[in-house]
């Protein structure tokens, strides 16, 4: 039997018309933050989308979610268009889906108790539900992620950093979600209890069947927990595909230059080609291939036309003109 995705998202583009340039001589001009992605998650599995700050990873997650309006392409929800934001069948699709950001203080109101937010969702979408029944709702949920009945009524503020992120998640979960979009969930904590956060992820994961994307700019952590990977450069995906062979023999010179940054990601030395400089401006970026202002293996073809998104014989895919013999010299 085939199992179908979850979420499909088709050629995905979201522009923004900015005023650019130093005041006051500024003029109009379109950032394509996203700029025809496609991609597809699987029910119970994990896709990591990863890239430099700016690269277009939030604005992503909030179209997965319809949270914003597509400049063009098509997101599916389990076999099924994203309604309209706002229509009942959105609000009963979001019931599915929900969203898990980095800042926990800044994603809770800090005038209620945590017990309350968590439950908050029942008492929209299910207003008829007794309250023993709600109560019940909230102490399973507050138990799954690891919360006590203590910290039902303390305010965010009496709880620390991984409590308040085990609050979000309880909220996120309460109308029982098939899919998570974490937006770096975990970059806001102390690296001690990051851990803590991301093995609750996976606990959740199995016991419940959820999906998620997962947002990072950390790659160590993407490794960790996710089964496929999206790494995108300036609004387009350059390399995607199953996360262990994607860190094992990363195949486009930008994923590579990521995970060269990275000391325990085993590699040649050959391979180390460090990113320099930043991302060019989004704005005005190079012709063809966006990448090749800092790609130590950009030729003339690079600047004259932009690199597709090709499968390779793994199944993985890439964009990059010479992806085929970035393999011959990973093999070699
Ligand atoms: N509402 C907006 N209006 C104009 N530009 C935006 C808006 N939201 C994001 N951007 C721009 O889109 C690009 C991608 O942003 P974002 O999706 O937040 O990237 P990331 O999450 O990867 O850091 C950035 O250049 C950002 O400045
Ligand atoms: S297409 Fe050219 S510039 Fe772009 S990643 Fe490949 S080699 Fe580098
Ligand atoms: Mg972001």
């Amino acid at each position: 039997m085939t199992v179908r995705p979850l979420l499909e998202a088709r050629n995905l583009a979201r522009h923004f018309a900015i005023r650019h340039g130093n005041w006051p001589r500024s003029r109009k001009a379109l950032l394509r933050a996203v700029d025809g992605i496609s991609l597809t998650v699987m029910p119970g599995r994990t896709l990591g989308l990863v890239g430099e700050s700016g690269c277009g990873k939030s604005t992503t997650g909030r179209l997965l979610l319809g949270l914003m309006e597509p400049t063009a392409g098509t997101v599916r929800f389990d076999g099924q268009p994203l309604a309209r934001a706002g229509t009942t069948e959105w609000r009963a699709q979001r019931q599915l889906m929900q969203m898990v950001y980095q800042d926990p203080l800044g994603a809770l109101d800090r005038r209620l108790p945590v017990a309350k937010q968590i439950g908050e969702a029942l008492e929209i979408h299910h207003p008829a539900m007794p309250s023993a029944e709600h109560a019940r709702r909230v102490a399973e949920v507050m138990e799954a992620v690891g919360l006590q009945a203590h910290h039902g009524p303390r305010y965010p503020h009496e709880l620390s950093g991984g409590q308040r992120q085990r609050v979000v998640l309880a909220r996120a979960l309460i109308l029982e979600p098939r899919l998570l979009v974490c937006d770096e969930p975990i970059s806001a904590l102390d690296v001690s209890i990051q851990a803590q956060v991301v093995n609750l992820l996976l606990d959740l994961q199995e016991r419940l069947g959820l999906a998620y994307v997962f947002i990072s700019h950390d790659l160590r952590v993407v490794r960790q927990i996710s089964h496929e990977v999206a790494v995108m450069y300036l609004g387009r995906i350059v390399e995607y595909g199953e996360a262990e062979a994607l860190f094992h023999a990363p195949q486009h010179p930008y994923t590579r230059a990521l995970l060269a940054a990275i000391p325990t990601v085993a590699r040649r030395q050959a391979d180390i080609s460090l990113l320099e400089g930043d991302p060019p401006d989004p704005v005005d970026p190079p012709s063809g291939c966006t990448f090749r202002s800092r790609c130590s293996r950009a030729q003339s073809l690079c600047a004259q036309s932009v690199p597709a998104l090709k499968p390779l014989s793994d199944g993985r895919h890439v964009a990059c003109h010479f992806a085929d013999s970035n393999t011959a010299v990973a093999a070699a």
